[in-house]
């Protein structure tokens, strides 16, 4: 007889970074109460569905990886399944009514709440819905060590977002935007460089409007100045920044803070002005690259990426070109292009001028090949020169290479072990990709 077995559990995440961090947050609670994290579904006590619904397709998915699980509850009725993440905000209790094999639904503010309610459903096979809101968060400040030598963290600084830009979910879903103490951001940094974090990822929905609801708190770019002092880091990245708050102080950020990396997503969503203002966006295409040109000008390597969205109710073909224009103006180093979706409750979803399914597929099409030659350009053009790597560990298709990242974001792949993992080299670039670049170490160079 096996004593003391520990329960498994599997945890499915779909979604942005948050949803990711949060899926990190919910197993070390549940770490604490005994479970370990498992890969293999049917051998799991507790399986959770961290979920998205920006997208429609992004809420189908979960609605598929349910219908898969329903044979794992049959076959094992002691199994726990719970949906938590964005689409459990948007359903609560609903969730228990549609779907009979889930034990529990707990909203995004109540991620704090899992061991206990994970107890009670063990306990009482009792069927819970948790979807309250809360002002303060207290999920936020979970501390997530790295627990594989991991070299980079996420670091959530605010909950929320007040812009309800008019195609988005995120604001009813995550509630109002509230920043969290900078004191307790540099405590958990400094805790993460103290366990070989080397490069922390700051979290929010829009970080450049960091500490608005802070009284006499710092503002970002005085979060990063003081991030940038902490032992061990090396690197400091961040996501999402939205053009209408990025400050001249932030532009400058990028030249002045040494760790800051020089790499922005700096979501555009469209090149036509009359799309934006339907979009709520705050920000016209020209402002927008005006902005591009403070970065360029102040910081000449970095990397720009960007969101866009295609078929906008009402997005004429003069407004698609406009898209395309502005992608030839700016040339992103990088894009993630989507089909506009109607989603529950948000405003554009009682706009005019649906664009039919056909023609987002086509726009798409269009956009992304053209953004694949510049995304190979752009990495073709690295050939030969020299990049610093934070290596990360092997590599995904080669046990005798490793990966590691350069500060503007890209991937490279070279020759290595393992030993290098933490290390910050320095690398020639002798081959680029589309998704990843080739490099060749200078030996007998220090960074
Ligand atoms: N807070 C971030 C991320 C929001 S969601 C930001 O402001 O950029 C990530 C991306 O999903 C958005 O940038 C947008 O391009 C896309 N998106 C959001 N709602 C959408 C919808 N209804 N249809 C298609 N794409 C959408
Ligand atoms: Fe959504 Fe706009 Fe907020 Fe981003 S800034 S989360 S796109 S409402
Ligand atoms: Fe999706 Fe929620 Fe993130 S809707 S994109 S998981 S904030």
């Amino acid at each position: 007889m096996v004593l003391n077995k520990k329960k498994r559990c599997h945890i499915r995440t779909f979604g942005c970074q948050m949803n990711v961090h949060d899926s990190e947050q919910m197993m070390e609670l549940l770490e604490k109460e005994g479970y370990e994290e498992t890969d293999d579904i049917r051998g799991a006590d507790l399986i959770i569905v961290n979920t998205c619904s920006v997208r429609e397709k992004a809420e189908q998915k979960i609605h598929s990886f349910l219908g898969r699980v329903r044979k794992d509850k049959t076959r094992n009725p002691d199994l726990i399944i719970g949906i938590t993440g964005c689409v459990a905000q948007q359903w609560g209790r609903k969730f228990l009514d549609k779907v009979h094999h889930l034990d529990f639904v707990l909203g995004t503010h109540n991620i704090h709440r899992l061991p206990q309610i994970v107890s009670e459903v063990e306990r009482s096979r009792s069927r819970i819905a948790e979807t309250t809101f809360h002002k303060c968060v207290q999920s936020l400040g979970i501390l997530t060590l790295p627990k594989k030598g991991e070299v980079n963290a996420f670091i959530t600084i605010m909950q929320g977002c007040n812009n309800f830009c008019t195609y988005c979910i995120v604001p009813y879903l995550r509630g109002r935007e509230e920043s969290r103490e900078s004191g307790d951001i540099l405590d958990e940094i400094r805790a993460l460089a103290a366990h070989g974090v080397r490069e922390v990822t700051l979290l929010g929905q829009n970080v450049n409007s960091y500490g608005n609801t802070l009284k006499n708190g710092a503002d970002f770019p005085t979060l990063l100045a003081m991030i940038n002092e902490v032992e061990g880091i090396e690197r400091i990245r961040f996501t999402t920044s939205h053009p209408k708050d990025l400050s001249d102080g932030l532009v400058d950020c990028f030249a002045s803070l040494d760790k800051v990396c020089e790499h922005i997503h700096l979501p555009i969503q469209s090149g036509s002005d009359s799309v934006l203002k339907r979009m709520g966006r705050g920000y016209t295409s020209g402002e927008y690259l005006e902005k591009v040109e403070k970065l360029r000008a102040r910081c000449p390597d970095i990397s720009i990426t960007t969101d866009i969205i295609v078929g906008f109710p009402g997005e004429s073909d003069e407004d698609f070109q406009k898209t395309i224009d502005l992608m030839g103006k700016v040339r992103f180093d990088n894009l993630f292009s989507f089909k506009y979706s109607d989603r529950p409750g948000i405003a554009s979803a009682g706009y005019d001028g649906k664009v039919v399914e056909d023609v987002k597929r086509e726009r798409l099409a269009v956009l992304q090949k053209l953004q694949e030659s510049y995304t190979l350009e752009k990495n073709r053009a690295l050939v030969g020169k020299e990049e610093e790597l934070l290596i990360e560990g092997a590599s995904k298709n080669n046990e005798d290479e490793v990966k590691g990242r350069t500060r503007t974001n890209r991937i490279v792949n070279l020759p290595g072990e393992n030993s290098m993992k933490g290390k910050t080299v320095p690398v020639k670039i002798v081959k680029a990709y589309m998704h990843s670049l080739r490099g060749e170490p200078l030996s007998g160079k220090e960074v």
